[in-house]
């Protein structure tokens, strides 16, 4: 038996026991009237919707039923009196991710749910990371487009991604976000959503708040927007940059800056935009910060965002292996925070 509800979504209550009664060999199986709320917190693994869509009031309470049930992404198995080509096209519109004739026997119906709930389980961190990465890419391909044009940017979009990209380094884990990530074609957006990951996996090995842990991601994801108007020619230079252009390329903290706070950023976010390339001994830029003039935040993403252009892949480079990366960070005494860099290598230590 598996772990979690099935909800039966019934119009015919009365006539759902024998039908329960194998729902619940599977699983434990709540009956839930067809025109009831329904209330998805109680988190179902798998659905089973034995109502007549024919019928107008039917058909208009399932759209309801079904917009919830997009929420919980789980399987969502339609039983239909009419098998015909419109009543499957409506019911797959609707959101039913299988759909079996009413006539089913009930025994064939609980094993459909089991074996739909369980290859769901198998694909749901793949899932997850597809959704954290697309969100994601598409927050910063708004934000990189906005800075390259010199328009106001908008910050309305951001806060929908951090969900996708935390539950996505939480289910999928932190290895398959980096494998996935690393295949990214453009080498800011690869860097920033892997540093986005890797402060994701940080905050939730440090047992953050839901806010703070949204505030360090935020963060993360916008730490390089200034990238946007520095030259791809300096971007993406195989070799070493030359004198001028590390000059051009240390002004993205300062324009990634002054970008978000003329779009009304908080202060803990600017905060890490402008100061994550300072070093507690004085020698990182744009400001020549020491000590306790760098806060926290900007600590804890200094250490994501070296970490990650270590290991970052690219066209000319392989991925550096992560226990060369670690032995860099901790061999940065004095510039970054020891005790943190320990925390942090026990965090990307349990990665996947
Ligand atoms: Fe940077
Ligand atoms: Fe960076």
């Amino acid at each position: 038996m598996l772990d979690g509800t099935v909800f039966l979504i019934t119009d015919r209550p009365d006539n759902s026991d024998i039908l329960r009664g194998e729902l619940s060999l599977v699983a434990d199986c709540k009956v839930i009237r067809f025109d009831a709320v329904l209330d998805i917190t109680q988190k179902p693994i798998g659905v089973v919707s034995d109502v007549t869509l024919d019928r107008r009031e039917a058909a208009s309470a399932m759209r309801r039923a079904f917009a919830e049930l997009k929420t919980a992404d789980v399987p969502v198995i339609c039983l239909l009196r009419n098998m015909g080509e419109i009543s499957l096209r409506d019911a797959k519109n609707l959101g039913a991710t299988c759909c079996l004739s009413a006539l089913t026997t009930p025994a064939m119906i609980a094993r459909t749910v089991m074996a739909q709930v369980i290859q769901d389980r198998a694909e749901r961190p793949t899932r997850s990371i597809e959704r954290g990465v697309a969100r994601a890419t598409e927050v910063l391909t708004r934000l990189f487009d906005g800075v390259r044009s010199n328009d106001q940017i908008s910050l309305t979009h951001i806060d929908a991604s951090l969900d996708p990209i935390i539950s996505a380094v939480r289910e999928g884990g932190l290895t398959r976000w980096l494998d996935r990530v690393w295949t990214h074609d453009d080498a800011t957006y690869q860097h920033c959503l892997l540093v986005a990951g890797v402060a994701a996996k940080f905050s939730l090995h440090l047992g953050f708040s839901t806010d703070d842990r949204n505030h360090f991601v935020r963060a993360a994801l916008l730490h390089d927007l200034g990238k946007a108007r520095i030259p791809l020619s300096i971007l993406n230079k195989p070799g070493r940059l030359d004198e001028g252009e590390t000059t051009i390329m240390r002004t993205h903290p300062v324009i990634g800056y002054e970008k978000l706070k003329a779009a009304g950023c908080d202060l803990l976010t600017l905060g890490a935009v402008r100061h994550h390339h300072e070093m507690l001994d004085g020698t990182g830029y744009p400001d020549g910060l020491s000590g306790n003039s760098i806060g926290d935040t900007v600590r804890l993403m200094t250490i994501c965002d070296i970490y990650s252009a270590l290991t970052e892949k690219r066209a000319y480079k392989p991925a550096m292996p992560t226990s060369v990366a670690m032995a860099i960070l901790s061999d940065m005494t004095g510039r970054l925070e020891g005790g943190l860099v320990q925390s942090f290598g026990e965090a990307m230590a349990t990665a996947s």
